[in-house]
C-alpha cells in the first residue's frame, strides 16, 4: 500500500469536538470563511454578462445542450487548448503549441500525475518551502528523496539560489516551485527564476512550477522588468507548469488546467465535454476582465487585511502578499508565537471563523507556530465582517489561547 501523508489542510476541519465533526468548510456553524485560496467564485451567467454575450443574445450553454456525451480528445478539447495557448504565449516571444499542453479536471490533479508519472523510487526532487503539501507528499508517497528548499519569513519568504545549488545531488530529477506562493502569497521574481532555470540547465534537472495563483500579482505590472514570466517562456524546454480556472479565475467548480503528459489516461481517460467547453469559453474574450476584475478585488481586499495588522501590531505580523488571494500571519504575544491550532480551534468555535492553522497543516518540515493562512479574494463585505469578528476575538478572548507548546 502507497503510504501518504494526512493532507492537512482540507482534513483540518474535521475536528473532534462534539459541535464540530465533520467537514467545517461546509457547515453552516461557518459564519466568516476566511480559509479558502480562491477569488470570488462567479457563475456561468456572471462571466456570461461580463462577456457582453447575453446582451448580445448567445446564450453561452446551447451549444453544450445538443453536445453528444462522449469521451473528449485524449488530450483536452482543441478549443481549450488553443485559448490556453494563447493566453501564455501573449506573455511570450515564443508561442506555446496546443501539442504541449494537455487538460485535467483541476490543478491537483494536474500535479499528480506530473509527479506521478515523471518520479519514482531513487529520484530526488527538491521542493520551495512552505508550500501546497500536494508538491512534496506524493513524491514521498513513492519513494522519491525529497529536500525542502527552506524559506522563512525573517527573508520575506525570499528563495536562497546558494542553498539550491547546495541541495542538489546527482539523481535530483526535479525542482518543484509554486509562484505566486501558497500560504505566503510570496513571489519569484523574473531574475530569480532565470537563476533557477541556470542551475537546472546545468544539472539537466526538470522545472516544475505550479502557477495557479498566475497572473494575480499584487506588487508588479507585466511592465515592470522584474514581472514573473510563466517558467514555459523562459527558453529552457525542461520545464512544466500547471494551472487552473479554481483560484485567479474564481472557477473551481471547473476542474480544467494546462499541462503535459499522458498518465492522465490511467487517472481519467477524458475529461468532462461541458467542463471543457465552459473552460474554452471562459478563457476566450471574457478572460481578461475575469482576471481584471479579480487583480482590482484582491488588491482591495489585502489592504483591507493590512489595515487590520497595522491595527493589531503586537498581536499580529505578516510579510505583505506580492501575489495570490492568501497570506500567512503570525499571531503572538509579548514577542512569542501563540498555539495556532487551538486558536483556529478557538475563533471557530466562539466566533464561526474558519481560518487554517499554519503549524498543522504546512508545518512539517519547518515549525510555523503561530501561523494562520488567511484567504482574502471573497467577497469584500463578508472579509470585514470576518475581520470585525476577528477583532472582537482578539479585543476580548485573545489572552486565554495558550502560547505554542513548540515555540
Ligand atoms: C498551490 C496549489 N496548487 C494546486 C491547487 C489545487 O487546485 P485545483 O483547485 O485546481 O485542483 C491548490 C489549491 O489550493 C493550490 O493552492
Amino acid at each position: 500500500m502507497v503510504k501518504i501523508e494526512f493532507f492537512e489542510v482540507d482534513h483540518v476541519f474535521i475536528l473532534k469536538t462534539p459541535r464540530f465533526n465533520w467537514i467545517l468548510s461546509q457547515s453552516s456553524d461557518i459564519k466568516h470563511n476566511l480559509a479558502h485560496s480562491y477569488c470570488l467564485p462567479k457563475s456561468i451567467s456572471d462571466v456570461q454578462r461580463q462577456a457582453g454575450s447575453s446582451e448580445t443574445g448567445t446564450d453561452v450553454l446551447s451549444p453544450v445542450l445538443s453536445k453528444a456525451l462522449d469521451y473528449g480528445p485524449m488530450k483536452g478539447s482543441e478549443a481549450l487548448r488553443s485559448n490556453i495557448s494563447h493566453l501564455y504565449s501573449s506573455e511570450s516571444s515564443s508561442p506555446l503549441s496546443i501539442e504541449k499542453i494537455v487538460t485535467t479536471p483541476g490543478a491537483s490533479l494536474a500535479n499528480f500525475i506530473v509527479l506521478y508519472a515523471l518520479l519514482g523510487p531513487g529520484d530526488h526532487v527538491i521542493v520551495q518551502y512552505p508550500t501546497y503539501q500536494q508538491l512534496y507528499a506524493v513524491p514521498a508517497s513513492i519513494g522519491t528523496d525529497v529536500s525542502l528548499w527552506k524559506t522563512s519569513q525573517s527573508e520575506d519568504w525570499k528563495l536562497d539560489l546558494d542553498e539550491l545549488e547546495k541541495l542538489i545531488r546527482p539523481n535530483t530529477k526535479m525542482i518543484i516551485i509554486n509562484n505566486p506562493q501558497n500560504p505566503t502569497g510570496a513571489i519569484i521574481f523574473k531574475q530569480t527564476l532565470e537563476r533557477i532555470v541556470q542551475t537546472a540547465r546545468k544539472h539537466s534537472i526538470t522545472v516544475f512550477s505550479d502557477e495557479v495563483y498566475r497572473p494575480l500579482f499584487h506588487s508588479v505590472s507585466p511592465t515592470d522588468s522584474e514581472y514573473p514570466p510563466s517558467i514555459l517562456s523562459m527558453g529552457y524546454d525542461n520545464t512544466i507548469a500547471t494551472s487552473s480556472l479554481s483560484k485567479a479565475y474564481s472557477l473551481a467548480g471547473l476542474r480544467v488546467i494546462d499541462l503535459c503528459v499522458n498518465v492522465r489516461s490511467y487517472a481519467l481517460i477524458t475529461a468532462s465535454q461541458i467542463d471543457e467547453y465552459l473552460a474554452s469559453f471562459v478563457l476566450g474574450p471574457p478572460v481578461r476582465q475575469l482576471i481584471e476584475g479579480n487583480r482590482i478585488l484582491t488588491k482591495e481586499n489585502l489592504n483591507i487585511v493590512q489595515s487590520f495588522i497595522d491595527k493589531n501590531t503586537s498581536f499580529c505580523e505578516w510579510t505583505r502578499p506580492e501575489g495570490g488571494p492568501i497570506g500567512f500571519i503570525r499571531f503572538v504575544r509579548s514577542g512569542r508565537p501563540v498555539d495556532d491550532v487551538v486558536l483556529c480551534t478557538q475563533l471557530l468555535e466562539k466566533r464561526g471563523i474558519l481560518l487554517v492553522p499554519g503549524r498543522k497543516c504546512f508545518g512539517d518540515g519547518i515549525n510555523f507556530s503561530g501561523y494562520i493562512r488567511l484567504g482574502f479574494g471573497g467577497d469584500t463585505d463578508e472579509l470585514i465582517a470576518g475581520l470585525e469578528a476577528l477583532q472582537s476575538f482578539l479585543d476580548n478572548d485573545y489572552m486565554d489561547v495558550p502560547l505554542s507548546p513548540c515555540a
